[in-house]
């Protein structure tokens, strides 16, 4: 069995569930670690017992020197395109943190480098891989509901407003990022969506931003017509969530889904507390499938680096590939697209 040897960038605050994840799975060692900032560099070696020998500074002195076979990136989607190209020319396998790219051009290059290098590369869309989602494809896999008619997809988080330039965020790029909510979170929604019911037709979209402490939007509607069905996403971060939980003292997100899937036979419920129902075709009876899934991240990137893993040692597609991941982007864009021009924007399939 090939013993895979990762190389990751960007020792920053995500980076601890790659850390955890590739420690995790066998026949892989992560061998080196590489950030600018040489505090974060060392902090997450001291944390993931990464030797000093397999510390690097540089990302290019690091692809250089390294014994690697794959580049975890876990950077911001500013430096991705300069990131991938330097893997892919250097013939390493790539996963690449979301958001992909800032455009469909950026995305499109980053295919490309691959494809011309004969590397693989997969990005980083860990939220089809929690609990819920997954719970959910498999009843959708089983029939069970029969033709879908409506989706009601809610996110809810009252964090925005709480972002106020004194209080410590454990992602202050949130105040700065022009396109913050569907872009940012979007990224995971657009793909979730894509995996549970494949890719719309028609998007329209109302977009705001309710904060002052933010540059970008934090509030928005989206409608998504497919073929023989439709359904809305209504997200915000700038709502007064239904407090089942209390807010803490720190200022940190506390993320609430919610989704309703009507079909011809029954109804699939996502509750907020992580609670998942079929309801009958008479909606007479509501039977539990299971009790409190979770948005359990650390698992998430446990199954999906191991599917990376997978297929690699068997040669066959990745789930979310660049090129599968450019669908999402194309969703994604459009909405934003839609928003600024008060259209509905059509999707060419
Ligand atoms: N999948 C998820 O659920 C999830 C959750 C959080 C963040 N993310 C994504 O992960 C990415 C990173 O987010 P984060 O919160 O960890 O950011 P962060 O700012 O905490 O960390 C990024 C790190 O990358 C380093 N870096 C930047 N450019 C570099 C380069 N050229 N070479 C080497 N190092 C470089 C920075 O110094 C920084 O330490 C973002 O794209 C974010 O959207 C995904």
């Amino acid at each position: 069995m090939t013993m895979w040897k990762i190389g990751l960038i960007g020792a920053g605050y995500w980076s601890s569930r790659h850390l955890q994840a590739w420690q995790m799975i066998p026949n892989v060692m992560v061998t080196a670690l590489c950030d600018p900032d040489l505090a974060k560099l060392s902090e997450k070696a001291h944390l993931y017992n990464i030797p000093e020998e397999s510390l690097y500074l540089s990302a290019e002195e690091m692809v250089k020197e390294a014994e690697i076979d794959i580049v975890d990136v876990v950077t911001g989607p500013e430096s991705h395109v300069a990131l991938v190209e330097l893997a892919a020319k250097a013939g390493k396998h790539v996963l690449c943190q979301k958001p992909f790219a800032r455009t469909l051009e950026e995305g499109a290059r980053m295919v490309a480098f691959a494809k011309q290098a004969g590397v693989r590369l997969m990005v980083t869309e860990n939220w089809r891989w929690l609990e819920p989602f997954r719970c959910i494809k498999e009843m959708l896999n089983s029939g069970v509901i029969g033709a879908i008619h409506t989706v009601r997809y809610v996110h809810t988080d009252f964090y925005t407003p709480r972002m106020e330039p004194t209080v410590k965020l454990p992602q202050p790029v949130f105040r700065e990022m022009p396109r913050l909510l569907f872009y940012e979170m979007g990224a995971h929604w657009f793909d979730v969506w894509r995996f549970l019911f494949g890719m719309p037709k028609r998007v329209y979209a109302e977009l705001s931003q309710v904060s002052p402490y933010i540059a970008g939007e934090d509030n928005g509607i989206v409608v998504l017509g497919h073929e023989g069905f439709h359904g809305y996403m209504d997200m915000s971060w700038a709502t007064r969530q239904q407090l089942d939980r209390p807010l803490s003292d720190s200022v940190a997100p506390v993320h609430l889904e919610r989704l309703v899937i009507d079909g011809r036979e029954g109804t699939l419920k996502l509750y907020t507390n992580g609670d998942i129902s079929l309801i009958n075709q008479h909606g007479s009876e509501e039977r539990w499938i299971k009790h409190g899934t979770t948005l359990d991240h650390e698992e998430s990137h446990v199954r999906l680096q191991t599917h990376f893993i997978e297929c690699l040692n068997a040669g066959v597609d990745f789930d979310t590939s660049g090129a599968d991941n450019m669908e999402t982007l194309r969703l994604l864009f459009s909405v934003y697209e839609s928003a600024e021009k008060h259209v509905a924007v059509y999707l060419a399939q």
